[in-house]
């Protein structure tokens, strides 16, 4: 089943024209994005670090983790709008874009895997009394992430 007409519905919602037809809106709206990403990144880089045994040594991890929820979950909504937005100003040009898709694909993992495994294992208490899987659940998390950002950046370019 093709989703050109999905696409092609998204590019011509009156928001989607409004967007494109603006000479400030996009850069505006992709300044907001740029800035949930650097909250959502920011709040995920300290934890990691933290599952690595770098800084705020003396903050359990789990508490550290419980803090910073709040904060990871509102840049992540502040990111998913923003981007739809952005999306509805370019679906055709997104339909043809293959660093699109792979951030997309990138962007299901790493939300899957933000809730389910990274969530579960910052927040247990035996976190701290393994090293290696910290580091290994630390690590992935961060590649996946890096991941939606790069994509994201390949789209203005490919
Ligand atoms: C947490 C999730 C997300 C992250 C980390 C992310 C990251 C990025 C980054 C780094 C850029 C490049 C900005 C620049 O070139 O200055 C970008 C642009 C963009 N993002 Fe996202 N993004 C996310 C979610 C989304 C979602 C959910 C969508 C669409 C449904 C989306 C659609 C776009 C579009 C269309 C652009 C503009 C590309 C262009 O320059 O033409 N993003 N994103």
């Amino acid at each position: 089943m093709s989703l050109l007409p999905f696409f092609q519905w998204c590019d011509s919602t009156w928001i989607g024209v409004t967007i494109r037809q603006s000479r400030y809106l996009f850069p505006v709206i992709e300044t907001v994005h740029l800035l949930g990403l650097a909250l959502l990144l920011g709040t995920t880089i300290i934890i990691s670090l933290r599952l690595f045994g770098i800084g705020m040594r003396r903050q359990p991890v789990a508490q550290l983790a419980e803090d910073l929820a709040p904060w990871t979950l509102g840049s992540l909504i502040v990111m998913l709008l923003t981007g739809f937005l952005l999306f509805l100003s370019e679906a055709l040009k997104c339909y043809d874009s293959r660093p699109f898709r792979l951030k997309m694909a990138f962007l299901l993992a790493a939300i899957l895997y933000q809730f389910t495994i990274y969530r579960r294992f910052a927040r247990s208490s035996s976190a701290a009394l393994r090293p290696v899987w910290s580091g290994v659940v630390a690590a992935i998390s961060l590649g996946l992430w890096f991941g939606v950002g790069l994509m994201g950046r390949a789209i203005g370019f490919y």
